[in-house]
């Protein structure tokens, strides 16, 4: 079939390539010539496992870019608009780029054409696509609106696209789902499973895809909910964690024996320092905006999201209480990024501690293996960059791990312990088995355990 994509972020370029990998020809069309120019010469704009492989082999083939939208339009029978959906102030999503693009692909229209919203959006966007088309020369008849929202993760996105847990197709025409059934065939069907050349199946994948055929306006919402339940499970064991640290229990204890609950579930119950990215974090308040607007006023959301802030809160309390003051003091800094796996700074809490030490008059080295350059842009030029996890240890007071990569999770500790001031680490991620650490001369606090303080003898003391 014949595709354009709409934005070339992190969704859009992802959907190209992988439309593309399903032996379909793709257009992906972005404004930025800059970005463009970067892609047709062969660059990988965002780190992520395979990626660079599939543009590799379909990049200037079956895969194009281009700045022309109403040229790709002309050529493609299905639409799909992935491009950005910031917040406004008030928390709702702007959607004026979806707006001007639906203009625009209304005023190129030539035979029927399937315009699919693939960017989160609040509910009955759809019927707003509709309408934008319409007045904007889009004849009745000469294309539908659907909406098929997009559940990759950063990090593991090609994958996540290949072996999806579901593919939910939300129309109200028949032409349309079946022009984008046919797009999904060879997951849907399994055939892309058989292949031998096939990008490897993870664990638990669904083979073949799961499809959901729902209303535009449920799939518009199965998206908000489904971001939002799972920020929801977040920040539950996050306060769980909290309660843990308090009556001296093993956060990890309780989430295992939780997550063995088959109606509960072990995936996204891992404490931290809170969720971030670009996504959970803006798509909870665009879903607070939509369900405010229908007159429900969901104040679950507010208190999912007041827990995460808090939670950024209670990682510095713990430093402090690791080096009674901050100011003057020297932190290693282990992740920048929002989670492990993604050189993606936004919303990052990693990136909200690190500017909080700052105030307090912090010294900081910090390293992560691919979010860097991208820090780099937003820090202070003070904040000091190691080559590796190692050098950003040196003579610190403390060090504090704040993204779950896991390189991190596999240090050295015997090399590592010399090298610091104190022996001093607070992990943010859990990424540590707390008795573990104590045998290398650690003092060692995370997330809704007890805190951890070496011993010259093989016991090792519990305190708090
Ligand atoms: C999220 C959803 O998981 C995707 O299904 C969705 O498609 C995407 O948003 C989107 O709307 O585009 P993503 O933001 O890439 O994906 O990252 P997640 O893996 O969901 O992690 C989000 C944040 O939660 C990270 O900061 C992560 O560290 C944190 N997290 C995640 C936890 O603190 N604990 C967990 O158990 C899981």
């Amino acid at each position: 079939m014949r595709i354009t994509v709409v934005g070339c972020g992190y969704v859009g370029l992802v959907a190209a390539a992988c439309y593309a990998e399903l032996g379909h020809e793709v257009i992906c069309v972005d404004n930025s010539a800059e970005k463009i120019g970067a892609l047709q010469a062969g660059e990988t704009p965002i780190h992520e496992e395979f990626l660079p492989e599939l543009l590799k082999d379909y990049g200037g083939k079956t895969l194009r870019f281009t700045t022309a939208l109403s040229e790709a339009v002309r050529a493609s029978s299905v639409i799909f608009i992935a491009v950005g959906t910031p917040p406004c102030a008030s928390g709702e999503a702007d959607l004026s780029s979806v707006e001007s693009v639906a203009r625009e692909i209304a005023q190129s229209l030539t035979g029927y054409k399937v315009v699919v919203e693939k960017s989160t959006v609040p509910v009955s966007t759809n019927d707003a696509i509709r309408r934008v088309m319409s007045l904007n020369k889009g004849a009745r008849g000469a294309f539908d609106v659907i909406s098929n929202p997009e559940f990759l993760r950063e990090g593991t996105a090609v994958i996540d696209f290949l072996y999806p847990d579901r593919i939910v197709i939300g129309s109200d025409s028949e032409r349309a789902t079946a022009l984008l059934q046919q797009v999904y065939c060879p997951l849907t069907d399994g055939s892309y499973y058989k292949r031998k050349d096939a990008i490897p199946a993870p664990d638990h994948a669904r083979i073949p895809a799961p499809l959901v055929l729902t209303s535009a306006a449920s799939a518009e919402l199965i998206k908000h909910a489904s971001n939002a339940f799972l920020a929801m499970k977040i920040s539950f064991i996050n306060a769980v964690a909290s309660i843990c640290e308090t009556v001296g229990a093993d956060v990890e204890e309780v989430r295992t024996g939780m997550g063995l609950d088959s109606r509960i579930g072990p995936r996204f119950l891992h404490p931290g320092i809170g969720y971030g990215g670009s996504c959970f974090p803006k798509d909870l308040s665009a879903f607070r905006a939509v369900a405010r607007e229908s007159g429900y006023d969901f104040r679950l959301l507010e208190e999912v999201t007041r827990i995460n802030e808090e939670q950024k809160q209670r990682f510095l309390r713990k430093l402090r209480k690791a080096l009674w003051t901050l100011k003057g003091k020297h932190v290693g800094v282990l992740g920048l990024a929002f989670k492990g796996g993604t050189d993606d700074i936004r919303e990052s809490p990693a990136i909200g501690i690190v500017e909080s030490l700052l105030q307090e008059g912090v010294e900081i080295t910090a390293y992560d293996p691919a979010a860097m350059d991208r820090a780099e842009q937003v820090l202070p030029p003070t904040v000091k960059f190691a080559c590796d996890a190692y050098a950003a240890a040196e003579e610190v007071d403390a060090l504090v791990i704040l993204t779950d990569w896991e390189e991190f999770a596999n240090l050295d500790l015997r090399r590592l312990r010399p090298l610091m001031h104190y022996p001093i680490i607070v992990d943010g991620r859990n990424l540590y088995d707390p008795s573990a650490l104590t045998k290398y001369g650690f003092f060692y606090m995370s997330v809704g355990r007890p805190d951890m303080i070496p011993q010259r003898a093989p016991n090792v003391r519990r305190v708090a």
